[in-house]
């Protein structure tokens, strides 16, 4: 009896671990080629938000990037979903600019609005800029980075282009066609392609989509299942190595009873990058 009480109990608590939700601060530092400085050049990543609020004017979010005080701040995709208001991203949009530049790549529940056009538009009011299928020189102190931003493959399908993965590879090497010695960052919101953006010529890439593969397991599988990827996906969180790029995956800020996480709460992403150390 008493064997069978403490099995319920430690079932208990381990379910009530699992199911924790509170918001997770997660470092990454990475060695790129061609900084200058000796500080790094903080990025904040934030993804797969899908219009949800963090506390009211989503202060506990907003607490938590001011806290990292970062450079620059990169949205990452699937910031709001269909059905949703923009409010709580509009909410967050108009905090974080007051922080750093905010920079914002559509995600595929961004383009399944079909309104995303005027999504951006409305962050764009609030300051954010819209980096959907650009690059631009990303100054900060005596560094100048190579910011690119492409929108999922999805919006071939919204625009009714005909093949999504040749159109997305097309887009790909526009956006990648700017040439100089700067470090290059992507920003987009799907991990599957990596191999595509290393042979691009990115030194970093930042990515969403996968809300950590929903229910985290131990390693070698980590993640139980991404959309796009099925289950056991290759790219689920966190960081990899993808033919010398450096891939960054958040796990997203996303929460729902129709989908939810297990062992895998949600994340704001700070990655610091740094000079490779002279020898
Ligand atoms: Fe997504």
């Amino acid at each position: 009896m008493a064997l069978t009480a403490w099995a319920a109990g430690a079932l208990l608590a381990f379910a009530a671990a699992g199911l924790l939700q509170r918001l997770k601060i997660t470092r990454y530092r990475v060695i790129l080629p061609n900084m200058k400085g000796t500080r790094p050049v903080r990025l904040l990543l934030l993804a797969d938000l899908h219009g949800k609020r963090w506390g009211k004017g989503q202060r506990f979010l907003l607490n938590a990037a001011r806290a990292q005080q970062p450079d620059a701040v990169v949205l990452a995709g699937d910031m709001t979903e269909a059905g949703h208001s923009y409010q709580p991203v509009i909410e967050l949009a108009r905090g974080l600019t007051s922080i750093a530049p905010v920079f914002f790549v559509a995600g595929n529940h961004d383009l399944l609005t079909f309104d995303c056009d005027a999504f951006t538009h409305a962050l764009e009011k609030e300051s954010v800029v819209s980096l959907r299928d650009q690059s631009i020189p990303l100054r900060v102190r005596d560094e100048t980075i190579t910011l690119s931003g492409l929108d999922d493959p999805f919006i071939a399908f919204i625009r009714e282009w005909e093949d999504t993965d040749a159109n997305y590879e097309e887009r790909l090497r526009e956006v990648s066609a700017a040439d100089g010695p700067s470090p290059r960052v992507l920003i987009t919101h799907r991990p599957e392609y990596a191999v595509l953006y290393a042979r691009a010529g990115y030194h970093l890439a930042l990515c969403g989509h996968t809300h950590g593969g929903q229910v985290r397991l131990p390693p070698p599988l980590r993640g139980l299942y991404a959309s796009g990827q099925g289950f056991f996906p290759r790219y689920a969180a966190g960081e990899y190595r993808v033919n010398g790029m450096h891939m960054i995956i958040s796990r997203g800020l996303h929460q729902s009873v129709t989908r939810p996480r297990f062992f895998n709460r949600p994340e704001v992403v700070a990655v610091d990058m740094v000079k490779e150390a002279s020898s």
